[in-house]
């Protein structure tokens, strides 16, 4: 029936022509709208970066100010949303609590439900971008125990999300310039990743004409497994298990090599990067940075960086190409900050955000845009007759 070739997991399948982002995995280049992500990580910020993003070009200063304070203005969520949170365990995993809140963010704007009309794709936008970091501090502060802070718009955007993250009623926060650098620039670095799972999960979702928050909601889902951003979670749990059984780094990569149960050095290989992963060198020096600044030695960084030497010296590695990914030191710095582990991929959500809506309102735009409808080589059962009985 016209199917020409079997390709699992899509490696050499363009499913999409794409302006956002390039990527040349051999080099280890990664750049948006054709900016380097070294000159966007030192020079702009997140909500920059999201405009370039999502409107192709850099803004100028007063339309990202215009941006920013459009957004500050939709941090509320809507009261009754917060009934939404009392609902779930304690222990819900924060990324399975955003992926639906979000899905029940859209029941309030019914009006947003439609891809097509230009003026709720743009409110779309923005009520995600000033929404999400909300319900994901509201995550985190629901499984402390601690009562919801209501978002200061005199904040910026980093600093604010920290506020609701780590003030408390009792205690005011106080900003720390260091850390709100670093966790801007490492918003940054996970902006856009062209095709991935995830951003392709949203394509795949909104190619049905299927609204912008139900798009992203299911990337959230596809983005939580441990083989995408659910790594920087793994990396963490890895290195503590490691720590914890007194195993020798050595002897662990030994396991990983033999593939006994299945153990992956976690945060390590990428689809596309056959090179060290240009995010992850910028990573690695902000973790150095950071925890130097904050005056902590982490003896998680010490175990991290031991076993990339082993590694990066280990023909099982060389061979296969696997370098560090960008979610290898990632969790060392969240963990600095005082995020729990838990909340590490949901980082990476809000830092995606801005990609996966360039991508969602890229292919709503493009004429050429079909619903995405994989083929398949049927291998079952040959026609048979159901059983008389
Ligand atoms: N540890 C040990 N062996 C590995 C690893 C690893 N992390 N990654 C790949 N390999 C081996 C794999 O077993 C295979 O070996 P063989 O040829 O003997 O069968 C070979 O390398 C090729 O790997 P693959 O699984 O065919 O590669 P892929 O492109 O399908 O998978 C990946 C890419 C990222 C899923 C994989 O490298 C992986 O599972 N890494 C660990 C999880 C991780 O860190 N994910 C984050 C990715 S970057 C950020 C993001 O997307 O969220």
């Amino acid at each position: 029936t016209g199917l020409t070739a079997l390709d699992y997991g899509f490696v050499n399948t363009a499913a999409t022509a794409s302006k956002v982002t390039y990527i040349d995995g051999d080099e280890g280049i990664l750049r948006y709208r054709g900016y380097p992500i070294e000159q966007l990580a030192e020079n702009s910020t997140f909500l920059e970066v999201a405009w370039l993003l999502i409107y192709g070009e850099l803004p100028s200063a007063d339309e990202l100010a215009a941006f920013d304070e459009r957004i500050r203005r939709h941090t509320l969520l809507h009261e009754d949303l917060k009934h939404f949170f009392s609902a779930l365990p304690h222990t819900a995993h924060p990324m399975a609590v955003i992926s639906s809140a979000l899905s029940a963010l859209s029941t309030y704007y019914e009006n947003g439900s439609s891809s097509n009309d230009p003026e709720q794709v743009e409110l779309t936008t923005i009520r995600l971008l000033a929404k999400l970091p909300v319900i994901a501090a509201y995550a985190h502060k629901k499984s402390l125990g601690q009562a919801f802070l209501y978002p200061d718009n005199r904040l910026g955007f980093v600093d604010n999300f920290l506020r609701l993250n780590f003030g408390t009623m009792a205690e005011p926060y106080e900003s720390n310039p260091v850390l709100t650098r670093a966790l801007d620039r490492l918003l940054i670095l996970h902006e856009d990743h062209e095709q991935n799972a995830s951003t392709s999960t949203v394509r795949l979702v909104g190619s049905t004409k299927a609204n912008l928050y139900a798009s992203v909601s299911a990337g959230i889902n596809a983005l939580s497994g441990p083989l995408h951003g659910g790594a920087n979670e793994a990396v963490l749990q890895m290195l503590a298990q490691i720590r914890d059984s007194g195993e020798s780094v050595q002897r662990f990569v030994e396991r990983v090599k033999n593939k006994e149960d299945g153990v992956k050095l976690m945060g390590f290989g990428h689809r596309v990067y056959k090179n060290y992963d240009p995010r992850a060198k910028l990573v690695k020096d902000s973790a150095d940075e950071v925890l130097k600044d904050l005056g902590i030695s982490d003896p998680m960084l010490d175990l991290a960086k031991e076993l990339e030497q082993i590694a990066l010296e280990d023909d099982y590695f060389k061979e296969r190409r696997l370098y560090p990914n960008v979610d290898f030191y990632t969790g060392v710095i969240y963990k600095a900050m005082g995020f729990p582990t838990r909340m590490f991929t949901v980082l990476f959500a809000i830092g995606r955000l801005p990609g996966w809506i360039a991508h969602w309102r890229e292919m709503n735009a493009d004429p050429q845009t079909k619903i995405g409808r994989p083929q398949q080589l049927y291998t079952g059962s040959a026609v048979r007759d159901f059983p008389r009985r």
